[in-house]
């Protein structure tokens, strides 16, 4: 009887003291989420929802933005020194893949990507590093076949319309994007020479609106455009260059990925814009649900699946709100 009395006050501290240390470690857990725009709208979401997570799971989330190669370099140690277990990434340089690998490892730093998926010195994914990007090319697609339609409705031909291109070929998932686009656009008719690169110099809407006007002017025989690019950003500086040179909201259709602000407002505007559509993807999925993962690697020691590729859903003016809200984002 006396044995059993032990070995019950022997199992309950037992399980006493795993919860005890259950709880301060989740406490103790500290996350980081380092992204490459932090003023980009889409990133901000991402936070968003990462701090959703870490309400939830009670756990500390660092945030911190990293423009160039030696901000993100420092900024990983940083983590190191203020006892983070692990961070998720969206890099301003695939390039910098390895030497990531290695500074997190110097740091004892879980990694993880989100969006821009590391490469190594031969180019080629860095597939042991966990990540969550959107299906690049479906959604490029899905834009192409947006930008189709809104072509028929207004009765527009392929061979009298110019396409641009808004392009960041140094990052994989821009050059999948904007493929996946002109993969639809030729297979309806459109012709290669009708569609013209502008390079952008960063992920952004004035760099856009830069490359986009040097096409736009040197082509300036022709009236009707569509666009499309990396994202809402780029698709939005190629409208707003349209504009400048005086080609109408009719003459312009473009459709841009990403349902964050930046398309939003250019939904919220009283008029119709050149902007007549946005993919809009999950940073839900990518903020939350990257965060919780990470969590569940370090506090639980279940390591995240490899490759996790989200999807879109195609919004304009009328129904963004609807398609927000299906996404769980509105
Ligand atoms: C890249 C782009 C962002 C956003 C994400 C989505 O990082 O720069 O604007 O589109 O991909 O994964």
């Amino acid at each position: 009887m006396r044995l059993l009395k032990t070995a019950l006050v022997a199992g309950a501290l037992a399980v006493l003291s795993v919860t005890t240390i259950a709880s301060a470690y989740a406490q103790d857990t500290k996350i980081g989420f380092i992204v490459k725009q932090p003023e980009e709208p889409w990133f901000q979401d991402e936070w968003k929802f990462a701090d959703q997570a870490a309400k939830e799971k009670g756990f500390t989330l660092v945030k911190i933005g990293a423009e160039d190669g030696e901000k993100l370099m420092s900024a990983i140690d940083n983590l190191g020194a203020q006892g983070v277990q692990g961070f998720i990434v969206c890099t301003p340089d695939v390039k910098l893949g390895p030497g990531i690998v290695a500074k997190a490892a110097a740091n004892n730093l879980k990694l993880m990507t989100v969006d821009d998926r590391l490469v190594g010195a031969d180019g080629k994914a860095l597939e042991e590093v966990p990540h969550m990007g959107i299906s690049a090319t479906k959604i490029g697609e899905a834009v192409g076949q947006a930008i189709i339609d809104e072509m028929k409705a207004r009765g527009w031909k392929a061979d009298e319309v110019g396409a641009i291109r808004v392009s960041y070929d140094q990052l994989p998932t821009a050059v999948d994007r904007v493929e996946g686009a002109i993969s639809v656009l030729k297979a309806n008719g459109f012709k290669a020479e009708n569609i013209f690169d502008a390079p952008q110099a960063k992920t952004d809407t004035e760099a856009a609106l830069n490359a986009a006007t040097v096409v736009l002017n040197a082509h300036a025989g022709i009236k009707k455009w569509v666009s499309f690019g990396l994202n809402d950003e780029a698709v939005l500086g190629a409208v707003r260059a349209s504009e400048s040179v005086g080609i109408p909201a009719d003459g312009m259709i473009g459709v841009g990925i990403g349902g964050a602000d930046s398309a939003i407002n250019e939904f919220k505007k009283p008029t119709a814009t050149g902007f007549v559509g946005t993919v809009i993807i999950s940073p839900k999925r990518h903020g939350y649900e990257t965060a919780l993962n990470m969590y569940d690697w370090v506090a639980n020691n279940k390591e995240p699946e490899k490759l996790i590729l989200t999807s879109g859903a195609l919004a304009k003016r009328d129904d963004y709100q609807k398609v927000r809200q299906g996404l769980g984002i509105e």
